[in-house]
């Protein structure tokens, strides 16, 4: 099969309206990656040597999506959404350069896996003139149906034309149609659109193959590989779907989640050994656990390197950037971006270290705040290594703390902190005797404090 070229033409233009949205469809996210982003990938893997994505005309943001996730695809206009048939059609260049197998893979089916397109590719390799992925959906509403005579696929009927017996099959079309490359265009010409929704539907081309006694399989797949999203209700299945399977990969692989269906876990998530990740974990895109890792409860990481060791919350933010060395202690109600924090350091509660580098071992304080931002641009802050910044300080960026400093609690820093310093930027205390007393006479309040009435 090794020797055999392959095509994917992935369709991506028709919106539907059940998404009510003004991102089209196939750039809503499963796992925090575009479905679309999904396809390619199993495209990709599935052994495609070529790759043509068909988009709609207006649909600049899915052109520029498939330029940064699949450079290597070609990018093809279908006018009008007539139907998958004619948007197929779109492709034509890319069809015309001719491929042993031609797979039409739908571009709202974001689980659909490389296997399966190797799947149906060894049955054209074995014979097959059209195999396509057939799968029983919990509810087959929506899906075409599937009509298989002995072995043979002899038609898919849409929903929308089929007959109350043919509505009751339970076996419905999937996302892949693969075709014998020499038949694809041939086929699809003769599609029509006299059905119910007066498109040009490319299922159609079973029918015609069958006319003309070509061998039509079907390639049986779990139905929640080949789920479509139509709507934001479907949208949402699927999730769960990516969900299910990230969190049993992560548990295959070492990691113990202690309640998993409350761990969200990105398209791109990794996950060491050993990491052990407390319930209400949200993890976007960029996320890399090493082994040995604790994620305590309420945690919210993306963009966030973790080395091995390292204990992160309860009540965490990691952004974009963030790189937390071994044995690091980030604890509630920290904030990290853009940072780096080096071996051992410490900030265990309500902090802000943004576009920071703090040295091994440094210790930063309760409420200590990296001030980044002076509405113009953002300022780095060096902390040095075993530095201990005190409760409440504001390091004003650009700022260094020398190694071994002390910044005092409460202080606000200005300018840079020698190594081994104590830097003191606060109002010096004064102390008023007999204050509260007058104060509270003027105020025609009398007695001791423990006499006075509360009030
Ligand atoms: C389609 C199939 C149905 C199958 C189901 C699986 C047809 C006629 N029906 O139905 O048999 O069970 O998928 O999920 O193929 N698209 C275009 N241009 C168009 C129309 C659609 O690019 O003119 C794209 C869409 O962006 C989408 C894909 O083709 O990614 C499928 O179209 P969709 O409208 O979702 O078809 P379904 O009704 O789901
Ligand atoms: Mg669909």
């Amino acid at each position: 099969m090794a020797k055999r070229s392959c095509l994917a033409i992935i369709l991506a233009a028709g919106e539907g309206t059940r998404m009510k949205s003004a991102v089209p469809k196939v750039l809503h996210k499963v796992g925090g990656l575009p479905m679309l982003g999904h396809v390619l990938k199993a495209a990709a893997g599935g052994g495609a040597a070529a790759t043509a994505v068909v988009i709609g005309p207006r649909m600049e943001t899915v052109a520029a999506f498939v330029a940064a996730a699949a450079p290597w695809a070609s990018l093809h206009r279908q006018g009008e959404p007539l139907g998958t048939a004619h948007a197929v059609l779109a492709a034509k260049s890319a069809i015309a350069k001719g491929a042993d197998d031609m797979v039409v893979v739908y571009g709202d089916t974001p689980m659909v896996t490389a296997k399966t397109l190797a799947r149906v590719r060894r049955s054209l390799a074995a014979g097959a003139d059209i195999a396509l992925v057939g799968f029983r959906p919990a509810s087959p509403t929506g899906y075409g149906r599937l009509i298989v005579e002995e072995g043979q696929v002899v038609a898919i009927r849409e929903e929308k034309d089929a007959t109350p017996a043919q509505r009751a099959i339970g076996f419905c079309s999937g996302s892949i149609l693969a075709f014998r490359g020499a038949i694809l265009l041939p086929t699809l010409k003769k599609v029509r659109n006299d059905n119910a929704k007066g498109e040009y539907y490319l299922t159609d081309a079973v029918e015609i193959a069958n006319a003309a006694r070509r061998k039509v399989v079907a390639v049986e797949v779990d139905a929640d590989e080949v789920a479509g999203i139509n709507s934001r209700r479907q949208l949402a299945h699927v999730e769960g779907i990516f969900q299910r399977q990230a969190r049993e990969a992560a548990m295959r692989e070492g990691a113990t989640l202690i309640a998993p269906s409350t761990v969200w876990f990105s398209h791109d998530t990794k996950v060491g050994r050993d990491v052990i990740i407390e319930p209400n974990v949200f993890f976007g895109p960029g996320v890399t656990i090493a082994d040995g890792v604790t994620i305590r409860a309420n945690c919210h990481i993306e963009g966030a390197r973790i080395a091995s060791g390292a204990i992160i919350g309860p009540f965490a933010r990691l952004r974009p950037g963030t790189k937390i060395g071994p044995n690091v202690h980030i604890g509630d109600f920290v904030e990290v971006k853009n940072a780096t924090i080096d071996d051992g350091a410490k900030a265990n509660h309500l902090a802000y270290i943004g576009d920071a580098h703090v040295g091994a071992r440094a210790n930063v304080g309760a409420g200590t705040i990296t001030a980044n931002y002076d509405g113009f641009a953002k300022h780095h802050t060096e902390i040095g290594s075993d530095a201990s910044t005190g409760s409440n300080s504001v390091l004003v960026a650009p700022v260094i703390i020398g190694a071994g400093a002390y910044v005092a609690a409460g202080s606000v820093i200005t300018h840079n902190v020698p190594a081994e310093a104590l830097a003191i930027a606060r109002g010096r205390q004064m102390d008023k005797p007999g204050w509260a007393r007058r104060y509270r006479e003027l105020k025609g309040v009398n007695g001791n404090p423990g006499e006075r009435k509360s009030r």
